[in-house]
């Protein structure tokens, strides 16, 4: 098989990843994923954002001495600092609230567990950024806007938090997996890997999603 244009590579992982989103956005109502809110419920989804954040920061760090230029480099150093930043606001907004930060970062869900190792165990910079960054981290402001939306008249300060900080930075670093993609997954072989990882990756996210709001207390 031939190596696809870097344009053509991304406009596949973009098609994988939205016909993800829209099956998995068709089921977010049947799991409850867009009840109404109640305290207990706002510190698990903040407890849920510390591991996503910080997973996010682990399993890329490793790979950033790998990347060949500084240009990107560079930036994804920070975007490893940014999301443990953010893990460290959401642990400090959940003590404010009287909660564990570590509450589900020390008990994972079996499924949230799975995700990460995948993740974690994945053979190259390319598939990472494919999986998680270009993959399900994209799904973040989606679901971030109605979880702002629902949780602003219960704890404005918690969505102050994710529109003002969380949402904002994450702007600023949706540029780099793209670029990575389009630089360094240029043979077949690799853009192979990539979309597998970009769909192994979107499936074990989905799940999780589910598991999480599943558990949910009452
Ligand atoms: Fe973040
Ligand atoms: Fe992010």
């Amino acid at each position: 098989m031939e190596a696809l244009k870097p344009e053509e590579f991304l406009q596949q992982l973009i098609a994988t990843r939205e016909a993800f989103w829209e099956k998995m956005n068709a089921e977010r109502k049947s799991y409850g994923a867009e009840k109404p809110l109640t305290p207990a419920v706002v510190l698990r989804r903040l407890q849920f954002g510390v591991v996503m954040e910080r997973k996010a920061a682990e399993v890329t760090a490793p790979w950033v001495s790998k990347i060949p230029d500084l240009d990107l480099q560079q930036p994804m150093s920070e975007y490893v600092v940014n999301e443990l930043k953010h893990t460290s606001i959401l642990c400090q907004r959940i003590r404010d609230l009287n909660g564990d930060p570590d509450g589900l970062w020390n008990s994972p869900l079996a499924e949230l567990k799975e995700l990460w190792d995948f993740h974690a165990g994945l053979g190259s910079l390319c598939e990472l950024i494919a999986s998680v960054q270009f993959g399900h981290e994209e799904f973040f402001p989606r679901t971030s806007k109605s979880f702002i939306e629902r949780v602003t008249p219960l704890d404005p300060t918690t969505a102050a938090i994710y529109r003002d900080v969380l949402l904002a930075e994450e702007e600023g670093h949706e540029w780099i997996a793209p670029e990575i993609l389009k630089r360094y997954a240029t043979d077949a072989e690799s853009q192979r890997k990539c979309l597998a990882a970009l769909k192994t990756g979107c499936e074990l996210f989905g799940r999780a999603i589910q598991s999480f709001n599943r558990s949910m207390p009452a």
